[in-house]
């Protein structure tokens, strides 16, 4: 029922992108995702060397064989890595999906370069002119997520069932959406707005395979609506988990804190001890507004699996109705 324009450009079993995520998004998480009939985006910028990210698409492939994407991080951040290297490096280990995302598109020549390498490059973002200058860079596929987004939500500050429709009117490429995706019902609701498929992230770090500390899955799950806000307006504005550290944040921002002083309290070794030690209050943690919706912790198969078959009965359902 669900076979769209991604899932066959892309190869994929169920029209789900696990959306990538700093510092989670390792080999084995991906590939996870990918053997549910996903499509799992491995987080580049986290292996710093050219050799370690080498052996991390090795071990993606080991794992499964099924498709799966590389994301380039085109945020600001305080270890870059270079794009071009580890464009060639993907080129070498034949990926086939390269996903962007950030506060610029790529450049130029290395957009043509994508094309040279045979990948389909699908472009990240928050807006319709972001999504329309991708296409007009060349994007097979373009990701557009609204301000209910874990992570980064772009400066405007549309909600996902205003942002996806009016991207979809304007783009000839197809579409996947999200932000606040986290079951059957905002998956059926996402499709219907006009993607091709749906990109969730919050959602899946409340699974068997994520491996983030449990206490920080069981955080999570006792979670509301409520428990996000917006920081890092000033450097480019983030849906998080309301914490200790989110709400220094956000007091630090209020005097005027610079750059480095955001960044050093929202990146680096505190964020570590919260997504690996349980240490709740030490990190920042983005996170969607979707976040506790649901309240069990099931493999990605079985999330995957069940939004599938009760969307399927969603849409019998409206059908008859
Ligand atoms: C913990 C976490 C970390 C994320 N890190 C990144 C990132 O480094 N780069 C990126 O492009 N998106 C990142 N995202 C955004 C996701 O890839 C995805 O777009 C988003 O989670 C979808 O919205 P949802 O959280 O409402 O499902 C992150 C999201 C979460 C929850």
């Amino acid at each position: 029922m669900f076979k769209t324009k991604v899932t066959q450009m892309l190869g994929i079993k169920y029209p789900i992108v696990g959306g990538t995520m700093a510092s989670i998004s390792n080999a084995d998480f991906v590939a996870a995702i990918s053997n549910a009939g996903g499509i799992g985006v491995l987080h580049s910028i986290m292996y710093q060397t050219r050799d370690e990210f080498a052996a991390a698409l090795d071990r993606v492939k080991k794992l499964t064989d099924k498709p799966f994407a590389v994301n380039l991080n085109f945020f600001p951040a305080r270890f870059p890595v270079s794009q071009s290297e580890y464009t060639e490096v993907m080129g070498q280990k034949g990926v086939k999906v390269v996903e962007t995302s950030g506060h610029t598109a790529p450049p130029p020549e290395l957009c043509r370069r994508f094309k040279e390498l045979g990948m389909i490059w699908i472009h990240k973002c928050a807006g319709a002119r972001y999504a329309i200058k991708a296409e007009s860079l060349g994007a097979d596929i373009v990701t557009v997520v609204g301000y209910e987004n874990g992570g980064a939500v772009g400066n405007l500050d549309i909600g996902t069932l205003v942002m996806v429709p009016t991207v979809a009117q304007k783009l000839r490429v197809p579409l996947i959406g999200g932000g606040g995706v986290v079951d059957s019902h905002s998956f059926v609701a996402v499709l219907s707005l006009g993607a091709e498929g749906v990109i969730m992230g919050t959602r899946l770090l409340v699974t068997q395979e994520c491996p983030i500390h449990m206490k920080l899955k069981q955080a999570l799950l006792n979670a509301t609506e409520l428990d996000t806000m917006v920081i890092m307006r000033s450097v480019g504005p983030h849906r998080v988990w309301i914490n200790e550290v989110a709400q220094k944040c956000a007091e630090v921002e209020a005097t005027g804190a610079s750059f480095e002083e955001i960044v050093n309290l929202v990146s680096g070794e505190a964020t570590r001890r919260t997504y690996y030690e349980g240490e709740l209050d030490r990190g920042v943690v983005p996170c969607g507004q979707g976040v506790g919706q649901r309240h069990d912790i099931p493999t990605v198969k079985d999330l995957f699996d069940g939004i599938i078959k009760q969307a399927s009965e969603i849409v019998t359902k409206l059908a008859r109705s």
